[in-house]
């Protein structure tokens, strides 16, 4: 297994440009399957969830190849309605393709995902959204097996316990796509990567009001062809490197980013003290010293993203003064912590709130990553630390991030990647 060694303690300097969101282009690939044209997504970034849907897609009979960022997929006249354990294991996100196969074909068989690092990440609302359409559903060996004859419109509430689901949404709104007559969703989420899946589905012809917002209207078509699309850039990256400046105290730029999409975290910068300055589609962060102690509690957007809260753990292990940071949407997403305290960091974990006792600084240690958003967060403790840390692991990190020892490096990071 690959591990980073980061040798910390430069500030970060330089510009960076902003790859597409890995969250907005898994779903619009999984929707490559609405029809049998071929579609091109541009700017795909190269991770290994990217890779998976891809193997996912193929491993279903469809056409896919990929030239440099660009990808083409066509899933033909009759694309194979399964989607095995073997692929669906190593990312959740593979059960996007249930809502497509079940809104074009009227049968999907996929695999339930398991278990996850962050809490039990059930499925339910996906199913309740494609039952509400008309599909039938049971549960067999280890199978969500699904099958409608023609999907209908209908009405559905889609929120749970934690609030409305960006996976139940984009499900739901891609079988929907096809059905017959009106779908309307209601506490759908409002993620920009919701409103980005809506974007390609009105370019392959389908009729979609309201992504975006709580209410999502889908007239459907009985026919969607193939198109050519540039999925948006990916905010959780682009605040990853903002908290890395940061924490360096370095000054970065970020072009090809979307400063809207970022409300509730620039806000959170700022209150830490962070210099933002946003122009257009760029921004340039300066940090200024030790950040100030804040409060942050994850909500569905436009609140601040729980994929961000883990970066920002980090950042206010350094604050002055004492930080609570209060996560809403998975249940035992705080692993970081015990890690990052590893480093000298002061957190007091209880539940779902953390206590972030600030330090003066960080120390070098060997550490180990955990999930995705948690291999971020060490890899940046481990840029504001001096000397040597070590984290083993990543290949978490490389699910989300595209090579992110090369991205840092051109900003003046020393991180090498260690094979084995
Ligand atoms: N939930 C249910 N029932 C369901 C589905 C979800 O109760 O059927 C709950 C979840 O347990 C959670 C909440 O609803 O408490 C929200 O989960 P959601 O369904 O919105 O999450 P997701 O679609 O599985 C996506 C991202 C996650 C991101 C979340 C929240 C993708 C591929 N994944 O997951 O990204 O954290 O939305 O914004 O888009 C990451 O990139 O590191 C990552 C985990």
């Amino acid at each position: 297994m690959d591990r980073f060694v980061v040798h910390g303690g430069r500030p970060l300097e330089g510009t960076l440009t902003a790859m597409s969101a890995k969250n907005a282009v898994l779903p619009i690939l999984a929707a490559c399957l609405l029809t049998p044209e071929e579609c091109v997504i541009e700017n795909v970034p190269m991770l290994e969830d990217v890779g998976t849907m891809l193997r996912l897609l193929e491993s279903m009979g469809a056409g896919v190849s990929r030239s440099g960022r660009t990808v083409r997929v066509r899933a033909g006249e009759e694309p194979c309605c399964e989607a095995h354990y073997d692929i669906v294991r190593k990312m959740r996100a593979s059960y996007y393709v249930l809502g497509p196969l079940v809104g074009r074909l009227g049968h999907a068989r996929v695999s339930l995902p398991g278990g996850c690092a962050i809490g039990a990440r059930p499925v339910d609302l996906h199913l309740k959204g494609i039952e509400a359409l008309g599909a039938e559903v049971s549960i067999d060996h280890g199978y969500i097996d699904a099958r409608a004859r023609r999907v209908r419109g209908a009405t559905v509430t889609l929120e749970g316990p934690n609030g409305p689901s960006v996976g139940a949404t984009a499900n739901t709104m891609m079988a929907a796509c096809l059905a017959k007559g009106e779908t309307v969703i209601r506490g759908a989420a409002c993620e920009p990567e919701v409103a980005d899946l809506a974007g390609f589905l009105e370019r392959m012809g389908a009729a979609i009001e309201g992504a975006g917002t709580p209410t999502v209207r889908v007239k459907g078509v009985s026919r969607l062809r193939g198109c050519r699309y540039r999925p948006i850039p990916d905010r959780i990256e682009v605040g990853t490197v903002a908290v890395a400046a940061a924490m360096t105290k370095g000054k970065v730029e970020i072009r090809n980013c979307r400063p809207g999409h970022l409300g509730a975290v620039l806000e959170m910068l700022e209150q830490g003290g962070v210099e933002v300055k946003t122009r257009g589609r760029s921004m340039v962060v300066s940090g200024r010293g030790r950040p100030k102690a804040a409060n942050v509690s994850t909500a569905p957007y436009p609140g601040f993203p729980t994929d961000l809260q883990a970066q920002f753990t980090a950042l206010l292990s350094l604050g002055r003064g004492t930080s609570v940071v209060t996560e809403s949407i998975f249940e035992s997403r705080f692993m970081h912590a015990m890690e990052l305290n590893r480093m000298g960091a002061n957190i007091e974990v209880n539940g779902n709130v953390a206590v972030v006792h600030g330090v003066s600084r960080l120390r070098p240690a060997q550490v180990m990553a955990s999930d995705l958003r948690a291999s971020a967060a060490l890899v940046l403790a481990g840029l504001a630390a001096r000397g040597r840390t070590e984290v083993l692991r990543i290949y978490h990190l490389d699910r989300g991030y595209e090579r992110l020892e090369e991205k840092l490096g051109r900003l003046g990071a020393r991180i090498e990647r260690v094979r084995g």
